[in-house]
């Protein structure tokens, strides 16, 4: 833990930068997208409805051999054409290889990735997974899970995340937001806190720059898989740390949903929105996560079906502004 105490996680920060990382005054993005291959052709036939980007700073990355040993390093012309690609549009950092969770310590390599991009002002805000993807043991072997496991909902996963997040949050002097994610193992929940009541619990002992990115797709497999109620759920969610909302869809194996991205957003998750909607008063942010366009069936005409319908919740949300003038 002490690597982590030493990013300054009790540093008194400056009045202007407290402001920052205040999630009311984060700027309203949007409708967005994450990162891929054929967004100039998507912005090319639907530039209304994309307002910004969500990538991943590891994209950026390539392996490189220093000492005899391969490292993912990030590449200086990777980084440049990304940011001349998407000039204009606003960008937030979606990492997906951090391992925030593992109790052998994060990944280095992700935090070399993300300082090569940290200092950007369009980036507004960067966030990452509930979970944990690297192990190493006492005996000093390392294992790589391959997917994002779940941490437990426990006291010991709090005392473990909050240092960390608030590390993360002084680093980058920007607001972190964790994501819930789809898991598929029994038991995650078994320890007096489901992941709501986990994430309300991050929130108020992280306080000031934390924000919740509600992947509400993965909110809805876990409601199918372990069969519990999605609405007395997002009841008891302190909805106003959701910044931002992921959306998605993916498919149904042997009764069990699972979040490969492969599908359109289902009804029930269109749903889950519009119930989350009034309550979510710092909301900046809606994503349609998909596949790239063109592997298996998804198709530019089902990116932008999906993209409009998420414009169209977004526009008829009621803001704090307007709320305030009500
Ligand atoms: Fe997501």
């Amino acid at each position: 833990m002490n690597n982590y105490a030493a990013l300054r996680t009790d540093a008194h920060l400056h009045p202007r930068t407290q402001a920052l990382l205040d999630i009311q005054y984060l700027p309203e993005l949007g409708v967005g997208i994450n990162f891929q291959k054929s967004l100039s052709s998507l912005l090319a036939k639907g530039s209304s409805l994309i307002d910004f980007v969500e990538f991943n700073p590891t994209d950026l990355c390539t392996w490189q051999e220093r000492h005899d040993c391969w490292r993912l390093e990030p590449s200086d012309p990777m980084v440049e054409q990304f940011f001349r690609s998407t000039a204009g549009l606003p960008k937030v950092v979606h990492g997906e290889t951090l391992s925030l969770g593992s109790v052998s310590g994060w990944n280095k390599a992700y935090l070399r990735a993300m300082d090569s991009v940290a200092d950007r002002e369009e980036i507004a805000w960067h966030s990452e997974h509930l979970g944990f993807l690297n192990v190493t043991t006492t005996d000093g072997e390392h294992y790589h899970a391959g997917s994002i496991l779940p941490l437990p909902f426990c006291e010991e996963s709090l005392n473990l995340l909050v240092p960390r997040i608030k590390a993360l949050i002084n680093r980058y002097q920007r607001p972190f937001l964790l994501e819930n994610t789809a898991f598929y193992l029994p038991g995650i929940d078994g320890f007096g806190m489901d992941e709501v009541d986990f994430f309300n619990a991050l929130a108020e002992r992280v306080g000031e720059g934390f924000g919740i990115l509600l992947d509400l797709y993965n909110f809805h497999c876990n409601a199918v898989n372990f069969n519990t109620n999605p609405w007395e759920k997002l009841a008891k969610l302190d909805k106003t740390r959701v910044v931002e909302v992921h959306l998605a869809g993916g498919c149904n194996l042997q009764g069990m949903e699972i979040n490969n991205r492969s599908n359109h957003t289902p009804e029930p998750v269109w749903e889950l929105l519009e119930a989350l909607l009034p309550d979510a008063t710092n909301l900046k942010a809606l994503v349609f996560e998909c596949p790239e366009v063109g592997l298996g069936q998804f198709s530019e005409t089902d990116v932008l079906r999906n993209l409009e319908r998420a414009n169209s919740h977004w526009r008829h949300r009621v803001t704090r502004t307007q709320r305030e003038v009500v």
